[in-house]
């Protein structure tokens, strides 16, 4: 079991010299809760599967008072006190948080809550795993309460912009017989403290709320709970008159119609009546041809307030998307998708319920290679927010190219908005902490399947363990995340470390160059796929995704001064920085401004000599991953490293495709050599 996939970085794998010594590691575990289903058992049993796994030992589970020897003590405080009596001193610790304390005799993992025990449960075994027996004490908290995934599951079994089989969750209609799938999943996004799963793709299917997927919703609650982690559904707006079977079928969906009212209440109880700890709704309305309140010139904070109203009395959440357009057309230069989220967003600041948190993708546009952050972040300091992350690589290699994204995150967590000229950094606000929100933190859309390494490819998993790491602690680093990331997955060996490392933090910069660079978008074919170089699909889609590029220019003009004024909606200092091409960075130049190819950058070379220049580098850099993969053959098992080549082989000649499409598309449409000589006939 060691080996299977589907432990992903819980493999607790033997590791040169990881003999059992009782000076190290207590023999005794005492797991303070009798029941099978609450995570502290569960906490109990992780800790002796991974004690026995990596050193061979079976520990005993308690799951009362033990002594007088060394034990591990895993419990929520409270219990733990009750037990042992008082703490010589009190951690101090908020909802999730744990305390975890190895420096005595006894080990004790003391969480706020079970949920938090079990966390810290999780912690201990990753340094078990990472032969770290440093003595340590400290207390551990999240910086936002909202992590969640978003699956984008249909009922169906398929998964919208899923790359790794059917859905775990989902067959013909209803939810699966067998959630064993679910269960697992579960442990695994418990460990990176992930504490809800929306299961559902947020272009949702009324006919998620029959009695019998109600039912069926139950028991996905059922099988995730014991790992802390909660159940959320996305909700088509329309549902009223979606003739759902088992509901009553209204004429409208106007969200304040009291019918209407009356029916989402009801559905609502329903559903709580099944899964009581139900983490809420996540709502995609007038978004991509989707129902919503714009449909009844109701706003949309009335149609968010609709379910935040039902949720309420069970301290449910609704997650509302910024993801809101309309589509727009490029023969007008000032029409612009990029404005649209903060022209609907700004105006409601202040009128969202509580328990409402907007839901804003981390660019302006669309998960792209590279994307300023979204200024809505900046724009409504009176209402909780979150950021979506895209751990499927829908525009960015579709887990066929390895591209390690939290350098990209970063990006925009780390990113300075400046509101009142005071440091106001992306990851402060969603965590609440800017603007003082109670209520805040991220969404990953994750979209795993039943395939065996969940996301279709070994190395896509480190996206996935960082997120959950970000999530808890957005100033987490890329480079700590992913070597910790390496040795749970492919052991202690440092050159594997190094040589992974190294690709991983490699990939993103050189994905970035092979496809589109200098704040470009991504240039993938937008119309179908999402996949592969289609830089002609960039114009005249109604989707916004431009770059406007022609014989002699290229790039959106998005000044104030002669574009659409996205600039403008950034924070002073911001907007100046943007507004200006002498102050706008080089890898965003394309994003802010319409420039000719010849415009020189700060790099000391032209705007079309660097897209030939960065193609061939980004390409280049793919061609090494295979080598330096190769180096660290039989240094991890055959069969990963003969499937994680296969991919890496794929990436090298898949980016060469990229480097050729894009020069050539750029040569042939500017008629301008390369200085190198590498690119066409002219
Ligand atoms: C992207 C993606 C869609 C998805 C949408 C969303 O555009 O391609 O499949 O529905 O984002 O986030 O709602």
């Amino acid at each position: 079991a060691a080996e299977s996939g589907l432990n992903a970085w819980l493999r607790y794998a033997p590791y040169a010299g990881s003999v059992f010594d009782q000076s190290k590691v207590p023999l005794h575990i005492v797991a303070l809760n009798t029941s099978t289903a609450s995570p502290v058992y569960v906490a109990g049993q992780e800790l002796q599967t991974g004690i026995d796994s990596i050193f061979g030992q079976q520990c005993n589970v308690h799951h009362s008072h033990w002594g007088p020897s060394a034990t591990i003590v895993v419990g929520t405080i409270d219990e733990y006190t009750s037990v042992y009596g008082e703490l010589s001193s009190t951690p101090e610790l908020i909802e999730d948080g744990f305390w975890l304390n190895t420096t005595g005799n006894s080990v004790q993992i003391l969480g706020q809550n079970e949920r938090g025990a079990l966390y810290g449960a999780f912690e201990y075994l990753s340094m078990l795993a990472q032969a770290n027996f440093t003595p340590v004490a400290y207390a551990a908290n999240p910086a936002a309460p909202i992590r969640w995934t978003n699956e984008w599951d249909n009922l169906d079994g398929s998964i919208e912009r899923g790359f790794a089989g059917n859905s775990i969750f989902f067959a013909n209609g209803v939810i699966v017989s067998n959630l064993t799938r679910a269960a697992e999943y579960a442990r695994i996004l418990a460990s990176i403290r992930i504490n809800a799963v929306v299961v559902n793709n947020v272009n949702a299917n009324a006919s998620l709320l029959t009695p019998d997927n109600i039912a069926g919703l139950g028991r996905i609650a059922d099988a995730m709970r014991p790992y802390g982690v909660q159940v959320g559904i996305s909700l088509f707006f329309a549902s009223p008159t979606s003739a759902v079977q088992g509901q009553a079928n209204l004429t409208t969906f106007d969200p304040l119609d009291p019918g209407v009212v009356n029916w989402w209440t009801n559905v609502t109880n329903q559903i709580y009546a099944k899964v009581p700890d139900m983490a809420g709704y996540l709502v995609k309305a007038n978004s991509e041809g989707q129902p919503g309140p714009l449909t009844y010139n109701r706003t949309l904070a009335e149609g968010a307030n609709l379910f935040a109203k039902a949720l309420q009395p069970y301290g449910g959440v609704v997650m509302f998307r910024a993801f809101v357009y309309n589509l727009v057309n490029e023969s007008i230069w000032t029409q612009d998708r990029a404005v649209e989220a903060v022209q609907f967003f700004q105006p409601l600041d202040g009128q969202f319920d509580e328990n409402v948190v907007i839901q804003i993708k981390y660019g302006p546009i669309d998960f792209q290679v590279r994307e300023p952050a979204s200024p809505l972040f900046a724009n409504i300091p009176n209402t909780n927010t979150a950021i979506e992350l895209q751990v499927t690589q829908e525009y960015l290699g579709q887990q066929c190219h390895l591209v390690y994204l939290p350098p990209l995150w970063q990006t925009v967590l780390d990113f300075d908005l400046r509101v009142d000229n005071k440091t106001s950094l992306v990851r402060d606000v969603i965590t609440g902490q800017r603007f003082n929100r109670t209520l805040g933190g991220s969404a990953g859309v994750v979209n795993v399947g039943l395939n065996e390494t969940w996301l279709g490819s070994h190395l896509s998993l480190s996206n996935l363990y960082a997120y959950g790491r970000l999530a808890w602690n957005p100033a987490d680093d890329p480079t700590s995340m992913v070597q910790d990331w390496i040795r749970l997955t492919f052991g202690l060996d440092q050159s594997v470390i190094d040589a992974i490392t190294q690709m991983s933090l490699e990939s993103w910069p050189a994905y970035e160059n092979y496809s589109g660079n200098l704040g470009e978008q991504t240039l993938t074919d937008i119309l179908y796929t999402h996949y592969g170089p289609n830089p002609q699909s960039q114009e005249n889609n109604g989707y916004g995704q431009w770059t406007r590029s022609d014989h002699l220019t290229v790039g959106m003009d998005r000044t104030v001064s002669n574009g659409t004024g996205f600039s403008g909606q950034y924070p002073p200092e911001v907007f100046q920085m943007f507004e200006n091409i002498s102050t706008t960075p080089d890898n965003l130049l394309l994003w802010f401004h319409h420039v000719n190819y010849t415009q020189m950058l700060k790099s000391g070379v032209t705007v079309i000599q660097d897209f030939y220049d960065q193609h061939y580098a980004g390409a280049a850099t793919a061609q090494t991953f295979v080598s330096t993969w190769q180096s660290i053959q039989g240094l991890i098992d055959a069969e990963r490293y003969s499937d994680q080549l296969f991919r890496l082989v794929y990436q090298a000649g898949h980016s060469l495709v990229w480097r050729d499409a894009i020069v050539n598309f750029y040569n042939n449409i500017s008629g301008i050599p390369d200085e190198a000589g590498r690119v066409g006939n002219h």
